[in-house]
């Protein structure tokens, strides 16, 4: 478990699927993300197996969010997204990374920025990364919004590079090094 102030990450279980079809089948979520073609639940379970087979630290974790409407009560976390690193290059040391928060009510919350933030954390503090790095339609301002909040930063504009909703839309790539991080003075 990874554990931040308001989320955390844990293991994805078989049992979270039928969510992420949920999720990955909503045309709002998929505005943000590489996929335009209905997602099956067999899909996503071949998806999940094939997961589960790759390196430990690429492997998709889920975020919880801290139940917020139960208080008093003992504190209990809801699956609100995922994220994950992928293609890590142990030599240079950097990896790209993924996010999606698939249940709507948590957007615009702060709860983005929170994931990034501690899944930036944990890939300079844990993994030993050097650079982390991401790429986001330029015609998705609340994930770069998100993105420069956690303080990523502009590396390339990949013009026409993707084509969604009836027109050509640039790909923008984004990161921050270690260097970047350590100055933010975020290291608890
Ligand atoms: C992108 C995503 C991770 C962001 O998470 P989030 O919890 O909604 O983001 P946050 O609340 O932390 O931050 C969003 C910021 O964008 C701003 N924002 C939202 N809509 C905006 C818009 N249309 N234009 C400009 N800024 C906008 C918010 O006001 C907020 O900034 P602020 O705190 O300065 O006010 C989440 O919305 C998501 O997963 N979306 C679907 C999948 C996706 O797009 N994934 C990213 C692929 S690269």
């Amino acid at each position: 478990m990874i554990i931040g102030d308001r989320v955390r990450f844990r293991g994805v279980e078989r049992s979270d699927i039928p969510r992420f079809v949920e999720w990955l089948n909503d045309p709002e979520v998929q505005d943000g993300i590489m996929i335009h073609h209905p997602m099956s639940q067999a899909e996503e379970e071949g998806w999940f197996d094939r997961m589960l087979t790759r390196p430990v630290d690429e492997r998709v974790m889920g975020i919880e969010a801290r139940d917020e409407s139960a208080e008093g009560k003992p504190m209990t976390w809801v699956l609100i997204g995922t994220c994950a690193f992928d293609n890590i290059d142990w030599r240079v040391r950097s990896a790209e990374f993924g996010i999606l928060i698939g249940d709507k009510q948590y957007w615009n919350r702060g709860y983005g920025t929170e994931a990034v933030r501690l899944l930036v954390k944990h890939g300079f503090t844990t993994l030993n990364l050097n650079l982390i790095f991401l790429h986001v339609f330029d015609t998705n301002p609340r994930a770069i919004r998100a993105y420069q909040k956690a303080g990523f930063t502009l590396d390339v504009r990949e013009r026409q590079a993707e084509y969604r909703n009836g027109r050509f839309c640039d790909v923008l790539m984004m990161s921050i090094s270690r260097q970047e991080y350590l100055s933010r003075g975020e290291v608890k």
